[in-house]
């Protein structure tokens, strides 16, 4: 399985020419593989193969509906973060049972949509939710199946913005309060006790910390036990990076490795929840350059994407390769790739070695995660369509935004 790749001197992928995508659906579009989508997932299940696990997709990354319906087809459950993403698994056909709800703001009707729709458990992180839990299930005659994330407060070594187990970090609950917390809830009529979380950061390309924080996860566990609370799972989160660039993130196998050391001769059942892992890398941004302009020191590719199509340049200075659908022959000359947002932050990548014409289609990759999910229509710009290649055909499983959807919701004064 070769990924994108050139045959011919043309992008494709799955036998399909990128050129044949843009023809059929137009450009900027995002285009995923069902296939690698495929490979991930079974990747991620042939490495925890063995070992009592759950793989839960952490919607976040990428929740078009036909990627958490394959997903979903595939057995996968699903992390989720709001009463959206929760509703997007019920319509992609997902398996609800196999939904566990993160996130620190849950509202009381997000929980009761929850319970209602009876998830294996929601994520709990402060004392006040619990307390918000535990009502809102008493008024609905349940139980809430709950677990606690906790800070395990390790550095993940990642972007500031996508760490989320420091001490400083809004995420979860304070590893020294966590044991009592669990106490408190064991007493609630209305709370189910099930398990334990931690998620300590996205993009990791270190094992080390995740082995820390899962190490003091199960020290918590382990005490818990010696006081009766007794854990069915531990859910050790996401966030296995991929490569963009040069990074060398770990491989599945290592990790489960890792993992299965850490899990020798305990009962709790293993949830992980990635999200990038399984959809960054079957993805692309299919654009086109509109205008070449010239620039000091560099010049400009004005491409017809921008920054509310994929923010992660703008927003972490995150490094997305783009690669000519199909290369020329010429003088290579660098380049800024930028698009039509009025904001100098509108940058797809910077400084750039290319062989450019107007018109040319470029691929920029890794956006299969975290790309359509984060867009926006700022600049009123509509979104993008999402295309999924399947076995030399291509679906449009998005449309792509039409002006009059972009003020669909809105109204004049009276
Ligand atoms: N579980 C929880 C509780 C999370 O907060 C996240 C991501 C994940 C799982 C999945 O993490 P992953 O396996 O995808 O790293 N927008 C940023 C990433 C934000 C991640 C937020 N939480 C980016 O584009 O890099």
């Amino acid at each position: 399985m070769n990924g994108f790749h050139y045959v011919g001197g043309e992008l494709h992928v799955e036998g399909v020419a990128l050129s044949t995508v843009a023809e059929r659906h137009g450009t900027p579009c995002y285009v995923y593989s069902r296939e690698l989508l495929t490979a991930n997932y079974r990747a991620y299940e042939r490495a925890l193969a063995g070992m009592p696990s759950l793989v839960c997709y952490a919607l976040k990354a990428n929740s078009s509906l036909a990627v958490v319906d394959l997903f979903g087809r595939l057995g996968s459950g699903f992390d989720i973060v709001s009463e959206g993403e929760l509703a997007r698994v019920v319509a992609a056909g997902g398996d609800v049972r196999k939904v566990v709800f993160s996130g620190v703001g849950k509202s009381d009707r997000e929980m009761e949509a929850a319970l209602a729709a009876g998830v294996l458990c929601i994520n709990v992180e402060s004392a006040s939710e619990l307390g918000h839990l535990a009502a809102v299930a008493s008024r609905l005659g349940v139980r809430a199946p709950v677990s606690f994330r906790v800070n395990p407060e390790v550095d993940p070594g990642t972007h500031p913005y996508i760490a989320t187990g420091l001490r400083e970090s809004k995420f979860g609950v304070a590893f020294a309060e966590a044991a009592a917390l669990y106490r408190h809830a064991a007493a609630l009529p209305s709370i189910e006790i099930r398990g334990i979380d931690m998620h300590i950061g996205s993009q990791l390309i270190d094992l080390a910390p995740i082995r820390d924080a899962a190490t003091r996860v199960l020290a918590l566990v382990d005490a818990l036990a010696a006081d009766g609370i007794h854990l069915g799972h531990v859910d050790v989160g996401g966030g296995i990076g991929i490569r963009y660039r040069d990074e060398v993130p770990p491989a599945l196998d290592d990790y489960a490795r890792m993992l299965r050391e850490l899990f020798r001769g305990r009962r709790e059942t293993l949830l992980v929840e990635p999200g990038r892992r399984l959809v960054g890398d079957a993805g692309v941004l299919l654009t086109r350059v509109r205008y070449l302009k010239r620039g000091t020191p560099r010049d400009f590719a004005i491409v017809d994407s921008a920054m509310n199509d994929l923010l992660r340049p703008s927003l972490y200075d995150a490094w997305h390769a783009i690669d000519p659908v199909r290369p020329r022959q010429g003088e290579t000359r660098r380049y800024d790739v930028v698009g039509p947002v009025c904001e100098s932050a509108d940058f797809l990548g910077l400084d750039r070695a290319l062989v450019l014409a107007e018109g040319d289609l470029l691929a920029i990759r890794g956006a299969g995660a975290y790309a359509m999910s984060m867009s926006s229509n700022y600049n009123s710009r509509p979104r993008a369509c999402e295309v999924m290649v399947d076995g030399g055909d291509t679906l449009e499983i998005r449309r792509r935004e039409t002006i009059a959807d972009l003020y669909a919701q809105e109204r004049r004064l009276r």
